[in-house]
């Protein structure tokens, strides 16, 4: 079978990855991928959100199945792209239709849904540059600390926690009436802050059926002890320690099963992974946010720690016939340390040669921001290379994880040392 996968992350190298373990032996596109792609697949140049390109590369290469990595093209609408393209519509794309994309490309959608479908989730007014008086006032009827979201998306930077009344009012004004976030903050989320512990949890289903996969912990600070600006995450767990079976089964109850019932209810058939973030609040789950798509750095511990095939379990979603299929998951711990640029995430050199990658045994490298130059790989992006290793439990995984990483350098070359600190 001949798959495209979306995307050119570390998440989208892991794809490629699980899916070349995959006993059918398929045959893998990446668009526009990376210098680790490289090695398992055939890179397309082609960028994510060109559908015409995409579906002329699908055409050419007979793919049968896309596995769409990030969430631009879906927002964009690619799933419905394909369905109304009479000569596109029986390859399956693994990603939900820009309806329900809208469950990550806007806020307001996410929680008018988490509400309608009584999922826990905090309380939140939305408020557009009209309503910017309400607002304001809507604040002064919360406790500090005060979480604004940018409704739309705006690359992970668009929620703002203060600590201070007339600073979150004026930054209400901010996003809406000067645009701080262009378009996506035409409308603003306020939030009740809720106090707890973060966790994900990824949900594959095919619009009838679904299947729970591996918990995971991202650490998204750049800084040691999660400090210090945002990042597009620096590395995982998977296992997630605190999440035990009496935590996990209130998960399935409350958020896993009302989320894909409510799909149904709402006429949406959706085909692809749900990223699920929670927050652990005392010792009970709270939905946090919705993404569309698998996470990165977390399909880095996910995916390895799924022993069924991947190729089949993708097959059987763009099918409809994924409850045919046993999920198997490894019981070890997976974790995943990020190797990233200095600077990052602001300004950060790209360029420089990457030195070892061949020389880690012990461990999975897996390749972001990279290019190839010739016979050398290079750094071409703020978040550089994901290495993932396994253990009994988190900090054995580490150890791996961090030994694969002592082989491997280029200049400036930065990752936390702390991970799972706060475990
Ligand atoms: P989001 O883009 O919605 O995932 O928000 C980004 C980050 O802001 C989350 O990962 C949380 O760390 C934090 N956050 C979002 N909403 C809340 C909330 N209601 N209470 C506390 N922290 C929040
Ligand atoms: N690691 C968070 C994300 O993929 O959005």
């Amino acid at each position: 079978m001949n798959v495209l996968i979306l995307g050119s992350g570390a998440r989208e190298h892991t794809m490629a990855w699980k899916l070349s373990q995959s006993p059918q032996n398929p045959t893998l596109f990446v668009a526009p991928g990376n210098a680790g792609t490289a090695s398992l697949a055939t890179n397309l140049p082609l960028s994510v959100t060109d559908f015409g390109g995409i579906a002329q590369a699908v055409h050419q290469n007979n793919i049968e199945l896309v596995l769409v990595g990030p969430e631009d093209p879906l927002v964009l609408g690619i799933s419905d792209y394909f369905a109304a393209d009479p000569q596109l519509a029986n390859v399956p794309v693994i990603g939900p239709n820009k309806t329900a994309a809208q469950l990550e490309g806007s806020k307001q959608y996410a929680k008018e849904f988490l509400i309608r479908h009584g999922i826990p989730t905090a309380a939140y007014a939305a408020f557009t540059a009209d309503t910017l008086a309400e607002g304001q006032a809507f604040l002064t009827t919360l406790k500090a600390p005060y979480v604004l979201k940018a409704d739309g998306l705006a690359a992970g930077k668009g929620v703002l926690i203060l600590s201070d009344l007339a600073e979150a009012q004026s930054a209400l004004a901010e996003m809406l009436v000067d645009q701080k976030f262009g378009a996506a903050s035409q409308t603003v989320v306020i939030e009740e802050f809720l106090s707890g512990i973060e966790l994900s949890c990824f949900v594959l289903t095919d619009g009838h059926s679904y299947k729970v996969l591996p918990t995971a912990k991202d650490y998204k600070r750049i800084g040691e002890g999660d400090t210090g600006l945002n990042t597009g995450g620096m590395g995982a767990i998977s296992p997630v320690p605190f999440a035990d079976e009496a935590f996990m089964d209130k998960v399935h109850q409350r958020v896993v099963i009302p989320t894909v019932e409510g799909l149904k209810k709402d006429g949406i058939t959706y085909v692809g992974f749900i990223f699920i973030g929670l927050i652990k609040v005392g010792d009970d789950p709270m939905v946090i946010e919705y993404n569309v798509r698998m996470g990165d750095p977390e399909t880095e511990v996910v995916l390895p720690r799924i022993k069924t095939d991947l190729l089949t379990l993708l097959h059987a979603t763009g099918q409809g016939t994924l409850h045919e299929v046993a999920l198997e998951i490894d019981t070890r711990t997976a974790t995943t340390v990020m190797a990233v640029a200095g600077g990052y995430p602001e300004a950060y050199q790209k360029g420089h040669p990457i030195t070892g990658i061949d020389q880690v045994k012990e461990a999975l490298v897996f390749q972001a921001g990279t290019a190839q130059k010739g016979d050398q790989v290079c750094t071409n992006g703020g978040r550089v290379l994901a290495v993932t290793a396994f253990g009994a439990d988190y900090r054995q995984a580490l150890a791996e994880s961090y030994r694969g990483l002592s082989h491997i350098s280029f200049q400036d070359m930065y990752f936390r040392k702390d991970l799972g600190f706060d475990l």
